[in-house]
């Protein structure tokens, strides 16, 4: 399937997903990656990797999610997109947005949902004192950080962790889950149904 990765920052998730793409069996094909601010890092990384990279800058759209959305569907729409991959795209989408692209529409999470929604993930885990934590991909519903589970990896907590330690031990377990994910959703293996994700015989 012909597949956007949506990027805001470094991209490190969106590495991860071309790497694995690469390969002419993984059943995705990555033919887009776009950011919602021009100075993306991972822009300049994905160019590198001969794909194709477009932006829309947010900013001069100020408070009105929507047109900035139209405006990035614009940009998916042209190049035939598919499926989307949320990889650290840190704008909230609107329920117009998630609506049009329900069961198509992917994100990595820093955390083991539904435990720590939102922002600062790995300090939040730090706080509740939790001895396990991780990294979850799921299907992108209205509800931030909430919809059916696609695949989720643990990490311990150990004693000394810091948020950033905690977050490169979490980073290095969404680089192999999001690719799988993205397999398991691209192949049909797994599909979108409201309250959980169904899952074909034997998908793993
Ligand atoms: C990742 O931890 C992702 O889970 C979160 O933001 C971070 C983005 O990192 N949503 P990168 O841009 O993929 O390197």
């Amino acid at each position: 399937l012909r597949t956007a990765v949506l990027i805001s920052g470094r991209g490190s998730n969106m590495e991860a997903l071309l790497a694995a793409a690469a390969p002419g069996d993984y059943p995705a094909e990555i033919v887009l990656v776009a950011a919602n601010r021009p100075d993306a890092a991972g822009l300049a990384t994905a160019q590198a990797a001969g794909i194709a990279t477009d932006f829309v800058d947010h900013k001069p759209f100020g408070r009105d999610r929507e047109a900035f959305e139209r405006a990035l569907d614009e940009r998916l729409t042209t190049h035939d997109i598919e499926l989307v991959c949320l990889a650290g795209f840190m704008r909230i989408l609107t329920p117009w947005f998630v609506k049009r692209w329900l069961g198509r529409l992917i994100n990595i999470h820093p955390s083991l949902l539904p435990l720590f929604p939102g922002t600062h993930t790995h300090e939040r885990a730090l706080a509740a004192g939790v001895r396990l934590h991780g990294c979850t991909s799921h299907f992108v519903e209205p509800e931030v950080d909430a919809g059916p589970i696609i695949a989720q990896a643990a990490v311990p907590v150990l004693p000394g962790d810091t948020p950033d330690v905690l977050a490169a031990r979490v980073l290095v377990q969404e680089h192999l889950i999001y690719p799988r994910a993205l397999a398991l959703v691209a192949s049909g293996a797994v599909r979108w149904r409201e309250g959980g994700a169904v899952f074909a015989p034997g998908a793993d």
